[in-house]
């Protein structure tokens, strides 16, 4: 089901509408990745009754295969090519590959293709809907926007995505001209019933307005926060993102911006990815510890990943996740480290301690027992989850079984509080296979 939406829905329905009395028309949704746009073109074909639906989708791998988007869109017509004059045929042929000859003329291809969709419309109105156009190859992508911009009395009407979230895009764009303003994040409301469709176990409210803030609206983000991490982990910013799953369409677009970025870049969004708060001057704090140059920042803004001014911010909400999880342990825990160095102890232990403890190999008692105290504050002042999630770490750090099997069943049962119940039920076995076999457990 769509939420949300309005002023997209009014848009498609009038583009039919329209399309249905012979004054053919394109929109061209465009936004970052996870936005909707897809869902946009989905709800297009559910509105179309009466109209035949045809498809096209750009496929990053056929980038460099001239005129293989325009062909998906129009194999299912070629039976109505017969109808175009011949020159048209020929060079629909040519770009399609069924006939010998020389490369076609572009404008002929885009006659051709016009005249297609116009036939074709004859019969029945036409919608055509392309998806992920950014990666159609360029002469598909040329074709189309000349068919856009010329369409008027068939009954055609196009529907295309594209992910892009220029502001401003160049006169040079392909689809200049065609495009519409980018499409925003979800409303509140919105954003709560899309979030609430993807958790079996009730949020705390401190956890959902967590995972809000940190989607933007982006229905993708919405739906992926929340999904692997079990909210106690979300909890009171203590949440660690690489316990979420990054969809792949995320990491490899962020895999390719990164990659280049120099290494010091890369070490400075690892320490904005592993710092929850988006604080600033905290941010700035751990860099310096860490020898990281101020100049560094600039590579990653240029690369639209992170965007550093009054807070951090990750430029799509999943690159933090997707950051922490490429990054290597040894980094992770030097990051921490500098985090926790740069926190102010007396402001704000909690987090200082969350750092010391994610920095830490092995196991450290010292840490343990902070963390135990911390969780003991936290469950007093009725955050379960928080409580939780320190008593989690804990146990990872407590070196005698005993004590082990003591902190697994009291984050048990802060967990189980927090509504995570499957994690409780885990952290139960910790308990369970550390006590001594004669020892009953209180369940
Ligand atoms: N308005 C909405 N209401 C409910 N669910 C939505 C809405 N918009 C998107 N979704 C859901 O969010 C997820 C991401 O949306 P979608 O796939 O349309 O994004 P996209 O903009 O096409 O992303 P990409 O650039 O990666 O192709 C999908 O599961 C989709 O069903
Ligand atoms: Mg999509």
């Amino acid at each position: 089901m769509l939420l949300g939406r309005r002023a997209e829905r009014k848009a498609i329905e009038r583009l039919l509408a329209d399309a249905r009395s012979r004054r053919s028309g394109v929109l061209v949704v465009r936004g970052e990745a996870g936005i909707g746009k897809t869902a946009i073109l989905e709800y297009a074909h559910g509105a179309a009754s009466g109209f035949r639906v045809e498809r096209a989708v750009g496929v990053e791998s056929e980038m460099e295969f001239a005129f293989a988007g325009l062909h998906q869109l129009c194999a299912p017509l070629l039976d109505r090519l017969g109808a175009l004059p011949e020159p048209q045929q020929a060079a629909l042929g040519v770009a399609f590959g069924m006939r010998a000859g020389d490369p076609p003329d572009r404008f002929l291809v885009g006659l051709a293709s016009l005249n297609l969709l116009a036939e074709v419309s004859e019969e029945r109105p036409l919608l055509c809907l392309v998806d992920d156009a950014q990666w159609l190859d360029a002469a598909s992508a040329q074709t189309l926007a000349f068919v856009a911009r010329r369409v008027d009395a068939e009954r055609v009407a196009l529907v295309l995505a594209l992910r892009d979230h220029s502001p401003d895009p160049s006169d040079a764009h392909p689809f200049a001209g065609l495009l519409e303003p980018v499409l925003d994040g979800l409303g509140a409301a919105d954003a709560q019933a899309l979030l609430a469709t993807g958790v079996r176990t009730p949020l705390d409210e401190r956890i959902r307005d967590r995972i809000i803030a940190e989607a933007r609206g982006n229905p993708l983000a919405l739906l992926e926060l929340p999904r692997s991490a079990e909210p106690a982990k979300l909890a009171g910013g203590f949440g660690l993102p690489d316990a979420l799953s990054v969809p792949r369409r995320i990491e490899k677009s962020f895999q390719r911006r990164s990659r280049s970025l120099p290494a010091e870049t890369q070490l400075l969004l690892l320490v904005a990815a592993a710092e929850p708060l988006g604080d600033t001057a905290l941010l700035r704090g751990a860099a310096e510890s860490l020898g990281i140059d101020a100049e560094a920042a600039a590579p990653a803004k240029a690369a639209e990943l992170l965007d550093i001014g009054a807070r951090v911010r990750f430029l799509h909400p999943l690159v933090r996740s997707a950051v922490y999880r490429a990054a290597a342990l040894s980094d992770r825990r030097r990051v921490h480290r500098a985090l926790a160095a740069a926190t102010d102890p007396q402001a704000d232990p909690d987090h200082r301690a969350w750092h010391r403890a994610q920095a830490t190999l092995g196991v450290d008692e010292t840490i343990a027992v902070e963390l135990e105290r911390l969780a003991g504050r936290a469950w007093t002042r009725g955050g379960p989850a928080a409580a939780a999630a320190f008593l989690e770490q804990a146990v990872v750090l407590t070196p005698e079984p005993a004590d082990r099997a003591r902190r697994a069943l009291a984050a048990a049962h802060a967990t189980h509080q927090a509504g995570a119940s499957e994690a409780a039920l885990e952290l139960l076995t910790v308990a369970a296979a550390v006590s001594r076999p004669t020892d009953s457990v209180p369940l």
